[in-house]
């Protein structure tokens, strides 16, 4: 499969045209960047663990019956995917209370969140993401209100689905990010990607962070390890490539 036009160059990911006009390359490039990219440093081998992550997740995803965009891992780093509208929203889920929650809101850090929390950001680094809701979301004219329910229900299975998978591998699924869009026919698949990049993933015996955060805090030496250890206990020995 040829990638033939550029159609998007994201911070960490291009996507491509190809012959296939329902069809996208997604190129996973080894960049990583935090605060709205204005901090952007070149991982080795970044993208490649990120794309096998994410191909295995969506799979898992999947088999459980959520529908995603992926079609295929055609290399290490280049995924085939169904082509979708992005809706822009970034849909977070969270199972502990950190981050943007507790810098924002009074609750401690730590809290455990029992029903997990939805939150809706518009997907919008010019903006810095601001939070929405339904009516924010309507006057905005980005989704419907059963659009908004569907979303919503979609991203508390994948955080079912996703946690039991990762506990499996003693990793506690904290909180994360997906974002969704529509095929060609209306339906809305799950899109984008699900790596250590956008979830924060903690080692259910040391609590030790395992994701992109290690990055956000400047421990730039510790990121690809945590990135690896991900790939290593989520990907049998049969399946690994890199
Ligand atoms: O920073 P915050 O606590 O809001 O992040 C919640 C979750 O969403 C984290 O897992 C983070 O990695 C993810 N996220 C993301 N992209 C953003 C904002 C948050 O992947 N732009």
């Amino acid at each position: 499969m040829d990638k033939k036009e550029l159609i998007n160059s994201g911070k960490v990911k291009s996507v491509y045209t190809t012959s296939n006009d329902d069809e996208v390359i997604i190129e996973f490039r080894d960049d990583m960047t935090a605060g709205d990219g204005a901090r952007k440093e070149v991982m080795d081998k970044k993208g490649s663990y990120n794309a096998i992550i994410s191909a295995k997740i969506f799979k898992v995803l999947e088999e459980n019956g959520i529908k995603t965009q992926f079609i295929d891992l055609l290399e290490n780093n280049v995924m085939l995917a169904k082509k979708l509208d992005m809706i822009p929203i970034e849909v977070i889920v969270r199972n502990i209370a950190t981050g943007s929650l507790v810098r924002n809101y009074p609750i401690e850090d730590g809290t455990k969140l029992n029903p997990p929390m939805v939150q809706m950001d518009l997907k919008d680094d010019d903006y810095h993401d601001p939070m929405l809701n339904d009516s924010l979301i309507q006057a905005l004219g980005i989704a419907t209100p059963e659009e908004v329910e569907f979303l919503t229900k979609a991203a508390l299975e994948i955080n079912d689905v996703l946690s039991k998978f990762l506990i499996d591998a003693g990793i506690i699924l904290v909180d994360f990010k997906v974002e969704f869009g529509k095929d060609k026919d209306g339906n809305i698949l799950l899109g984008d990607e699900i790596s250590p990049d956008g979830c924060r993933l903690w080692d259910s015996e040391t609590l030790d962070m395992l994701d992109k955060e290690l990055f956000r805090e400047g421990k730039d030496s510790e990121v690809m390890d945590a990135y690896i250890e991900v790939y290593n206990r989520i990907i049998p020995d049969d399946e690994k490539v890199i």
